[in-house]
């Protein structure tokens, strides 16, 4: 189901005492607001989770996820975690394919697609990254490459396990940047990502799809970003880590 969702990324950023306390603080200030389709999700370090889930059980829409898990189901991976085990703290979502695990670990489309089943698996719903380069923007060919992030990264699944899948569009060249797609860039690839999924699983899931932004997403531009038709919500980086900001942008679907 479709669904408007603002999710924090919390990178790699907090000890686990300043974690539980900024999760409180959005807890508090969320629990009576959020309603119906909407969803807050946080996204943070591995080390969170287990006391993130306590806080957020008794809250409606207001869930965790992971940042990252291995694709094997357990095993001599020293460092890594699995879906399993993710599942087990309580996290519902995991953040998969984003800009900075394809550059920096060198995440293939092939080896999200393994990590994908293994969420899928393990009842984990994938937030799944795609996004172009600056490169790629200014040459004309992030259609191309958005398809093929999509394609090789999901249209593996069956009609009914890619339901479970949420979407979010990076612009590489708007992450942690400041240069924020305008609206109409963002929707623009937006519109072209659902006809996308349109082309491979029917309209009907295709308008069921939750596809987010991400990239520089803040309070001053969320609401001209949301209030475009294929964005459904925000995947926040920098801003998730200030509650002020995290509960602003929250605020626009209110
Ligand atoms: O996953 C969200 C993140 O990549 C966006 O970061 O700091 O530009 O909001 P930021």
């Amino acid at each position: 189901m479709r669904k408007n969702i603002v999710a924090g990324n919390w990178k790699m950023n907090m000890d686990y005492e300043q974690g539980v306390s900024l999760f409180s603080e959005i807890v508090n200030m969320v629990k009576d607001e959020v309603r119906g389709n909407q969803e807050v999700v946080v996204c943070s370090p591995f080390i969170h989770l287990p006391a993130l889930a306590k806080l957020s059980a008794p809250v409606a829409n207001v869930a965790i996820g992971a940042q990252n898990i291995h694709q094997a189901e357990s095993g001599a991976f020293t460092g890594e975690i699995s879906a399993s085990q993710v599942k087990s703290t309580g996290a519902s979502y995991v953040i998969l394919g984003h800009s900075e695990r394809r550059a920096y670990f060198g995440e293939t489309d092939e080896l999200l697609a393994e990590k994908v089943d293994a969420a899928l698996k393990h009842y984990l719903k994938p937030i799944f990254c795609i996004g172009e380069t600056k490169e790629e923007r200014e040459s004309g060919s992030f259609f191309d490459i958005i398809k093929t992030q999509l394609s090789k990264g999901l249209f593996h699944l069956s009609p009914e396990a890619f339901k479970s899948v949420v979407l979010a569009y990076e612009p590489v060249w708007a992450i942690g940047t400041g240069l924020t797609a305008s609206p109409e860039q963002a929707q623009e690839v937006h519109a072209f990502i659902r006809k996308t999924i349109a082309e491979k699983y029917g309209e009907t899931i295709a308008d069921d799809t939750t596809i987010l932004y991400g990239g520089s997403a803040n309070p001053s531009n969320a609401q001209s970003l949301f209030s475009q038709p294929d964005i459904d919500g925000g995947l926040i980086g920098g801003a998730s880590l200030k509650s002020r900001d995290f509960l602003q942008i929250i605020s626009v679907f209110n």
